[in-house]
């Protein structure tokens, strides 16, 4: 049987061998997916440990993403940019790295109908999820696209990868000048339960707010959105479904059908 893994530590709380085995029913494809949890030290020896025994591809997580992106012989183009990959793919001895978070991302916004052409888009955080989605959403042709970060040199970093300014970089002060379409949040500050320093003027003025993490409850940042009214206020559900969705797609060739896995995960967090 061909195997999968997902790789990371902590592992535990993954919902990627759940979305996969899904996928592969619905297909009527038989896999073997499971989530495995990695010493510090020890990726390398994992993976080539999958090879040898029928692995076919594998997912990857903090804190391995970057040694992922370091270990393969071939990388997509957006993997490159990213500099780190969530998705693995074996064939013929060759590993072969590609990101899947950007379409993930993109996927989840289009399917609740946000217009990312020719829209004013705000990416908050650069750090490794900032980082994995920048291209993707470049690549919807916005009418600009700002990234801002408490630390501002690591947004300069990102933005200096594309040419003729095409992307900006800014400090969370500056949004308050300028006006945005869409605010994603890309930073782990709803993680540790902490708010973002973003007026009540900047998130009103959004139509969309979207938040990379989900949980039970939403985070502080779509809390404040929902009290003021935003029209659409969405958490990183959909985003993992459809990155997990596009690695199917690139082991299987099978595009499979994201509504009734997020439908079911969405109830499990209730
Ligand atoms: P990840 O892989 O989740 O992106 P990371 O690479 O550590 O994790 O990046 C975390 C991001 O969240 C960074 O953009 C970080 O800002 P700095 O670059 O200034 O550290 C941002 N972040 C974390 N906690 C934050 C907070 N309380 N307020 C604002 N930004 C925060």
């Amino acid at each position: 049987m061909d195997q999968y893994r997902v790789f990371g530590n902590p592992i535990a709380q993954s919902k990627s061998p759940f979305i996969h085995q899904k996928f592969a029913a619905q297909s009527k494809l038989i896999i073997n997916y499971q989530s495995e949890l990695v010493a510090l030290g020890q990726f390398e020896v994992a993976v080539n440990n999958l090879i040898a025994n029928n692995g076919k591809g594998a997912n990857v997580t903090a804190p391995f993403k970057e040694q992922a992106f370091a270990m393969c012989d071939e990388l997509s183009e957006k993997a490159k940019l990213a500099g780190a990959v969530n998705t693995l793919i074996f064939t013929d001895g060759v590993i072969y790295g590609d990101t899947t978070d950007g379409i993930g991302l993109v996927s989840d916004l289009l399917r609740h109908q946000v217009t990312l052409k020719n829209s004013n888009i705000l990416l908050l955080g650069a750090g490794g999820a900032a980082k994995g989605v920048v291209q993707a959403l470049f690549e919807q042709s916005p009418k600009s696209l700002t990234i801002a970060n408490r630390t501002l040199s690591k947004a300069q970093a990102i933005a200096e990868q594309y040419p003729n300014n095409a992307i900006k970089a800014i400090t969370f002060a500056d949004t308050e000048e300028l006006a945005f379409d869409v605010i994603i949040n890309a930073t782990s500050a709803g993680l540790s339960g902490d708010s973002l320093p973003i007026s009540n003027k900047t998130i009103q003025h959004a139509n969309t707010c979207y938040d990379m993490v989900y949980g039970k409850e939403p985070t502080a940042f779509l809390k404040q959105a929902k009290l003021l009214g935003v029209e659409h206020i969405i958490d990183g559900l959909g985003m993992l479904v459809g990155q997990a969705a596009a690695s199917f797609q690139l082991w299987t060739e099978v595009n499979p059908d994201v509504e009734p896995v997020l439908h079911s995960l969405r109830e499990q967090l209730l």
